[in-house]
């Protein structure tokens, strides 16, 4: 089978005011994909079934588990691997020269099942600059889902495949029955909150870096701009931001410049704020 026009455009019109996630026509064989398990537990014959089930009933918990099987969460340790180089030999030196030894907060601000904030705090604990001073690193993300999975700190051995170095592995994390967590040092220094970014932010204080890294792909333009425009507000004159290797400001928000650091698409403030 496949869903029909209207559970389509329900699914379109759901996860547009809920997350701003942008599901183009064409993208109908991926609503069903994500849908069809859910379908399944709930006993519905179908998607389209399940569909018109969430549409009438329309209670808090139906939508958001709709929301949440259209967001994609692909992630992997130190994904692209130069930024965390950059962050290590660039970005965390100056910003603990510039810090008269308090801590350095960040931000990962789409941060899926968590593998980017310890990513972070563990090129954090590998920077000799930063002389074991406080860093607090922040994870937010809209999947609740995503989220229990990041504060648990456990993760596969498929999972642990996917971009951590052998010597990182032994070093940072401690087996957990078939698969590894995260070591206490590390998880020490990383909270986790939900955060809807097309919402006005939780009050989270100023941060020194965001890391807003492969989630403005999914929204159109006039979002994009807006939540650029707010991590402006709250990020510190001489903070840093993380943008995805193939995402960029240009055209979208005028307040940032663009740092050199290769291939890491990485931004600084240029203007004051804007409202
Ligand atoms: C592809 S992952 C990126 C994870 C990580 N930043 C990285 O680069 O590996 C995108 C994440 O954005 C989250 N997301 C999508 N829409 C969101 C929204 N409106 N507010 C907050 N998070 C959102 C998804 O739940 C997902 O975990």
């Amino acid at each position: 089978m496949t869903i029909s026009v209207e559970s389509f455009r329900f699914v379109q019109e759901l996860v547009r005011s809920e997350s701003a996630i942008v599901l183009d026509t064409g993208k109908e064989y991926l609503v069903e994909s994500r849908l069809a398990p859910l379908a399944r537990s709930a006993g519905t014959p179908d998607v389209d079934a399940y569909v018109a089930d969430v549409s009438r009933r329309r209670t808090p918990t139906a939508m958001r588990a709709v929301v949440e099987a259209l967001t994609t969460n692909e992630t992997s340790w130190f994904r692209d691997s130069e930024p965390f180089v950059t962050l290590r030999t660039v970005v965390l030196p100056t910003l603990a020269a510039a810090r008269a030894g308090g801590p350095i907060r960040v931000w990962c601000a789409a941060c899926s099942s968590g593998q980017e904030p310890y990513s972070v705090a563990m090129t954090a604990l590998d920077t000799p600059q930063l002389g074991g001073r406080t860093i607090e690193v922040v994870g937010t993300d809209l999947s609740e889902e995503m989220l229990a999975r990041a504060r648990s700190g456990v993760y596969s051995q498929l999972e642990i495949n996917r971009g951590l170095p052998a010597t990182t592995l032994v070093k940072y994390f401690e087996r957990a029955g078939t698969g590894w967590r995260v070591r206490p040092e590390v998880s020490a220094s990383v909270t986790f909150r939900t955060a809807n970014l097309i919402r006005p932010f939780p009050p989270m204080g100023r941060f020194d870096i965001v890391f807003l890294r492969n989630v403005l792909i999914y929204f159109d333009t006039a979002t994009k701009a807006d939540i650029l425009r707010r991590v402006r507000q709250v990020l510190a004159p001489d903070g840093v931001l993380f943008l995805g290797a193939a995402e960029m400001v240009t055209g979208l928000d005028d307040g940032w410049e663009r740092l050199p650091g290769g291939r890491s698409s990485i931004y600084r403030r240029t203007s004051a704020p804007g409202r």
